[in-house]
């Protein structure tokens, strides 16, 4: 029986030091004191037949043995939390004079981007401002302060989301704008006139999706205003525009076309850059590109923004980016470009 105990100490004793983790020493702690068929736990039972003097000094002997395991248990236990705890804080642990490592795969700009920075270039050579706007935009700024009220059939060219519950007043619905011609009204108020600005950003509308439209997409605005604009600056700006995207040789054409914040209003054509005018497959065998909508500032738009019409005159225009990617680079389905699909976007 001695020898059985002092076997059952050293090996335990041993085990337990070597123990790995925590899991390591419950299984021991079973092995050894589990309650049913713990090693030292079956000696312990076996004690009962012994001779009473035996049964004493077995029994205290067999007592030393289970003290010394369960401490060295704990002992171990604690040692093992110890270590995994060092070892996290290690983990996380950086060193910030280490050289980064190489990149493996760089990422790039999104083609929309990438236009869109080059048109802002373009514009801030000819002394515009970029400007910024909130997406979530009124009902005002977004349609009765650009000549679209309420209740006119203009309304129906841009359905867009509402959002209910938003401004001061519940009954007059915020919505995602439509257009960046919001931007129109709002900067005349803060910064009055002479001005030029270009606004690119994410407009929204409530569209059948389909290869050429999609329910998000980008546009950029442009206005100048200031004593003497006529309809020949936006011409001269819209060539320009006109001939940095597609060479010099590229034709602007003017065509009327009916928008509620312009007066004359223009839809703005390019000679196509594919065929040169001839007619292809691009410009579906007509030889110009739409591209802008355009045209002279209405006065009602002037007054709003708190400027005389009869002092200041300005133009306005604005197009979808998505669809200059779409022209430069080929791609056939607008709504690939806000789909996210790494398969595309690798592709630029
Ligand atoms: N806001 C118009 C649209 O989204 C485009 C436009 C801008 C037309 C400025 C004329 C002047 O369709």
């Amino acid at each position: 029986m001695r020898e059985q105990l002092e076997k059952i100490k050293r090996e335990a004793l041993t085990a337990i030091q070597d123990a790995k983790d925590i899991l390591n020493l419950e299984e021991l702690e079973n092995k050894l004191l589990g309650r049913k068929s713990g090693e030292l736990t079956n000696l312990m039972k076996s004690l009962k037949d012994l001779g009473a003097d035996m049964k004493k000094e077995m029994g205290q002997l067999a007592n030393e043995v289970k003290t010394a395991i369960d401490g060295a248990l704990s002992e171990k236990k604690q040692e093992i939390k110890k270590a995994e705890w060092v070892g996290a804080l290690e983990k996380e642990r950086a060193d910030a004079t280490q050289p980064t490592l190489p990149v493996k795969e760089r990422g790039h700009l999104h083609p929309n981007t990438i236009v869109q920075n080059d048109l802002e270039n373009l514009f801030t050579s000819m002394g515009f401002m970029v400007l910024d706007g909130p997406e979530l935009e009124s009902d005002y700024y977004n349609f009765e302060a650009v000549n679209i009220p309420k209740t006119h059939p203009a309304r129906d060219m841009q359905d867009t989301f509402y959002i209910k519950n938003h401004g001061v007043n519940s009954d007059a619905p915020w919505v995602m704008r439509t257009h960046t011609s919001t931007m129109q009204v709002r900067a005349m108020q803060k910064y009055g006139a002479p001005l030029r600005m270009i606004v690119p950003g994410k407009c929204f509308r409530n569209e059948a999706t389909d290869v050429r439209h999609e329910h998000t997409f980008y546009q950029m605005e442009g206005v100048v205003i200031d004593k003497g604009i006529n309809f020949g600056h936006l011409k001269g700006v819209l060539e320009i525009v006109a001939k940095h995207l597609y060479g010099p040789e590229t034709k602007v054409r003017l065509r009327p076309k009916y928008y509620p914040f312009v007066e004359p209003g223009v839809n703005g054509e390019v000679s196509c850059y594919l065929c040169k005018g001839a007619g292809c497959r691009l410009c579906k065998e007509s030889g110009w590109l739409e591209i802008f909508g355009a045209g002279m500032i209405h006065p009602n738009v002037l007054k709003e923004g708190e400027l005389d019409p009869k002092v200041y005159q300005g133009f306005a225009f604005g197009f979808g980016l998505i669809r200059l990617v779409m022209l430069k680079y080929g791609i056939e389905d607008a709504r690939l470009q806000m789909s996210g699909d790494l398969r595309f976007l690798k592709q630029f």
